[in-house]
């Protein structure tokens, strides 16, 4: 098992900032384990890899795919898999169902789900029966047709005091820690000033218990980036140098050389 495990998460409250990343392959797993303390296998990984325009379209296979994956190429950070749509909203056992072929099946240590006061008692179910849960509240992906599209959430008095409620729920009903994605800072830090767990923010606050961004907008692969990411690299450009340089050599002949070919009779 992992190094930092859910409850090390959970016991970060207040402490350093948690780091967390999404990671989707064995290759970037292997390069953000030493950095991050959660790696997130995300249904973003349908945008991301899979170029499509929502996170619905993810099946559970998949997930299992990804996070078998990053579990395999990562033995520091707490690995967790998103519960993708249609996979536990149905009922607190089909979550368990999934849940459970998720942890068995890539060897994570945390499922994630979406949802407030509605999962409540699914989060309970789950966590009553040794499958640790994270949270995740304010902007749902999952719910984009409900809320409207992508946008920022809590912007008004009373959607701002639901999304309190809901992440109270999740917490009470025992997630070790919540993802609160796309609200105003003061509810983020109302949140994080309220619940026990830590809250793990992306476009919320800097007073969050911790930050999570898509590894792709972090190394600079994202073509359009969010406006609350960061760029701490500028992995497209090197990719493109590198393939453009494979391209150079192989129509000017350089590559291959001799040193990349067996003679025959010579050693392999
Ligand atoms: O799917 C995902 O990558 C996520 C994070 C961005 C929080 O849910």
């Amino acid at each position: 098992m992992n190094a930092v495990t859910p409850r090390d998460v959970r016991a970060r409250k207040g402490g350093t900032p948690l780091v967390a990343v999404t990671a989707y392959t064995t290759p970037l797993a292997r390069r953000a384990d030493p950095h991050a303390d959660v790696l997130l296998v995300g249904d973003s990984v349908g945008m991301v890899l899979y170029g499509q325009a929502t996170t619905l379209d993810v099946s559970l296979d998949t997930m299992i795919a990804h996070g078998g994956a990053v579990v395999r190429g990562g033995k520091r950070a707490c690995v967790v898999v998103d519960l993708p749509f249609g996979a536990y909203q149905e009922s607190p056992q089909q979550a368990f169902r999934s849940a459970a072929r998720v942890l068995a099946e890539t060897g994570c240590q945390a499922v994630k789900l979406e949802g407030g006061r509605e999962m409540l008692e699914t989060v309970r179910f789950l966590t009553q029966r040794g499958i640790p849960v994270l949270g995740h509240v304010g902007l749902r992906p999952q719910a984009v047709h409900a809320q409207g599209g992508h946008r920022t959430q809590g912007r008004d008095a009373d959607e701002a005091a639901a999304i309190a409620a809901d992440a109270r729920a999740v917490a009470d009903a025992g997630a070790f820690a919540l993802v609160v994605e796309g609200v105003v800072r003061s509810l983020a830090d109302d949140i994080t000033h309220a619940v026990a767990v830590p809250t793990i923010g992306i476009g919320a606050s800097p007073a969050c218990d911790g930050q999570i961004l898509v590894s792709d907008d972090v190394v600079g692969l994202s073509p359009a980036p969010p406006p609350f990411a960061q760029a701490f690299g500028d992995a497209g450009r090197e990719i493109e140098d590198a393939l453009a340089g494979y391209a150079d050599a192989v129509r000017t002949g350089a590559f291959p050389a001799a040193r990349h070919v067996t003679e025959s009779g010579g050693d392999t």
